[in-house]
């Protein structure tokens, strides 16, 4: 069995000034991150859905937990950054859920409404043969590198880039024990799962993302999320 954390803790600064942050507005009748956890309990092997969520919003995630979910659905406090987010919620599964550092974790942003049954089944797939992968997908633009924002330094070859999504999964141990290598300047500069286990010489590996699995950062991604729905219920 696995399970899901959904990283909650940020306050969506990007997406300007909302009276909510950007993981509870409103998208097609429910909260994004509702439709996110819908997402993850609906597979048959995600056992339970733990969410990092600002300590300023736990109260409010709590009260909506209650509201469209009435098990298997947990709230702790997030971190600093998303890696302390996924530190803190692996903490919680382990002393109040009896994890082990065997459990497969799927970290997932609460603003990812759209993952897929599949994108599920092969990370889950994926962690007999690596200790970490990720969802990607190809990039689709052009990217160049700069240094200053004013001139082009170089132009990475388009075919060899991918845009990383999440789920983004491994064991509940290996990232701890990956977590605990770091001093606190090279802590500070880890700020995304994948790196800390590549900086640590281990291999990580791409499964197939979606272009559809968008993540809300600002306003039109809202918009986009909403056109998605309305067009999955047309079909
Ligand atoms: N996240 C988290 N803990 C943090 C910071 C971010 O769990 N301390 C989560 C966010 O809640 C989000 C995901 O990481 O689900 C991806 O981050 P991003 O889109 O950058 O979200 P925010 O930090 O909320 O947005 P912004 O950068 O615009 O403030």
């Amino acid at each position: 069995m696995a399970a899901a954390a959904i990283v909650a803790g940020g306050i969506g600064s990007r997406m300007g000034n909302t009276a909510l942050p950007k993981q509870f507005l409103e998208l097609c009748g429910k909260p994004v991150i509702i439709h996110t956890i819908e997402g993850f309990l609906k597979h048959p092997n995600i056992e339970y859905v733990i969410v990092g969520i600002n300590p300023d919003w736990h109260d409010y995630m709590q009260k909506l937990a209650e509201k469209y979910f009435s098990s298997s659905v947990y709230i702790t406090d997030g971190g600093r950054d998303r890696n302390g987010t996924i530190e803190n919620i692996i903490r919680f599964a382990k002393a109040s859920l009896s994890a082990s550092d065997d459990d497969i974790l799927l970290t997932h942003d609460a603003v990812r409404p759209f993952v897929t049954e599949k994108m599920i089944s092969d990370s889950i797939a994926a962690m007999n043969e690596c200790e970490i992968c990720t969802a990607a997908i190809p990039a689709t633009d052009t990217i160049i590198v700069s240094e200053d924002g004013q001139t082009a330094d170089s132009f990475p070859l388009r075919k060899t880039i991918y845009q990383v999504q999440t789920p983004q999964t491994f064991r509940l141990g290996s990232f701890m024990k990956m977590l605990s290598s770091l001093n606190v300047e090279e802590r500070a500069a880890a700020t995304d799962a994948c790196r800390l286990f590549h900086d640590n010489g281990k291999e990580v590996r791409l499964i197939e993302g979606s272009a559809s699995n968008i993540k809300i950062t600002y306003p039109t991604d809202l918009k986009a999320a909403c056109a998605l729905i309305e067009q999955a219920q047309q079909t």
